[in-house]
């Protein structure tokens, strides 16, 4: 059986450390893009470089031509700026949309068949945009987050609780911003709810550290933002549909009047498979979770209206 073919646009922390977590595995042939020249050239043929060692036999290959990413099956895109100390995801909205919008005309054109995941932020923002650019259905553009602000509140947790981050499980819905919502009516510890092992304050503390988890990297970083965990959550998406694993996952997608939001990108539980989105999952929400993620759908919208006002 040939190997999937795996393009990632955007060479920078995320994209390639996601490129090289995939090479590592080896199921894919992997084509790294950039618009800076010798750049992913460069990374590709480093990662390519360390094959032999770590046991990889499949391609990884560099270009800043779209011609070589033809017939991809999954383009990730992670292309446009990062956030530094005080900036909001929201700040990158005008510069990244525009980076989102050439990448993903040059994306479709060669590969027309593929499924999108989008990365870069505003991340429900630059979704809608890919979506509506690209003219591909619902199902083949989908976006990375909630797995990544699950991933935070399950390893601040387990550290609370002292427990393996694999006895936590959670989901993170919403929008990938400050209005995220931990659903913390669902979540937990060794199949016990969190109500019954940690008191309000800490799980209120938790929420807010999960809803603050991007912007205490970047201020630790100073110079970026986080890449080791996005670009986790990145290959998980990839295999998901890779190998038709019908996951359950916290994703971006489009939603039609589910959770009682339509036309609009946000953070919901999917199945993800050899399709893309093959379903958005019905949680049974409390109240104030339903009328938080309204809140955070809200949040999503005022951004795609900004778009409006500039394409
Ligand atoms: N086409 C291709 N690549 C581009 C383009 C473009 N039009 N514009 C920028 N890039 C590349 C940059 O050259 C850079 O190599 O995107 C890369 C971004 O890498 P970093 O600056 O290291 O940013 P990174 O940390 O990888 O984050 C990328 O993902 O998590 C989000 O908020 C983050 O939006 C940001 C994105």
């Amino acid at each position: 059986m040939p190997r999937s073919k795996v393009t990632v646009v955007g060479a920078g922390n995320v994209g390639a450390t996601a490129a090289q977590r995939m090479f590592d595995k080896g199921y894919a042939d992997i084509v790294l893009v950039d618009i800076v020249e010798g750049l992913p050239q460069g990374k590709a043929l480093d990662m390519l470089e360390s094959g032999p060692v770590v046991g990889s036999d499949a391609s990884v290959v560099g270009t800043n031509d779209y011609a070589d990413t033809a017939g991809s099956d999954v383009v990730v895109i992670t292309s446009g700026i990062a956030r530094r100390p005080g900036m909001s995801r929201d700040d990158l909205l005008l510069t990244n949309m525009n980076i989102i919008t050439s990448v993903t005309q040059s994306v479709v054109e060669h590969s027309p068949d593929a499924i999108l995941v989008i990365v870069t932020n505003p991340l429900d923002a630059m979704a809608q945009r890919a979506f509506q650019v690209s003219g591909f259905p619902k199902n083949r553009v989908v976006g990375m987050a909630g797995i990544l602000d699950t991933a935070r509140f399950r390893t601040f947790l387990a550290e609370e609780l002292n427990v393996s981050v694999n006895s936590v499980e959670a989901y993170v819905l919403g929008g990938h911003g400050d209005t995220m919502v931990p659903v913390t009516a669902s979540t937990t510890v060794g199949g016990q709810p969190i109500s019954e092992v940690l008191s309000q304050d800490r799980i209120e503390s938790i929420v807010k550290r999960t809803q603050d988890g991007g912007a205490e990297i970047v201020n630790l970083l100073k110079t970026g933002s986080a890449y080791y965990a996005p670009s986790a959550a990145i290959v998980q998406m990839v295999e998901a549909i890779l190998f038709d694993r019908q996951e359950i996952l916290p994703c971006t997608a489009y939603l039609e009047g589910e959770y009682g939001i339509d036309g609009l990108y946000v953070g919901v539980p999917i199945r993800l498979g050899a399709g893309g989105v093959e379903d958005v999952i019905r949680f049974n929400l409390t109240d104030t979770e339903q009328a938080e993620l309204q809140n955070s759908a809200e949040a999503v919208r005022e951004l795609v209206e900004v778009m409006a006002q500039y394409s």
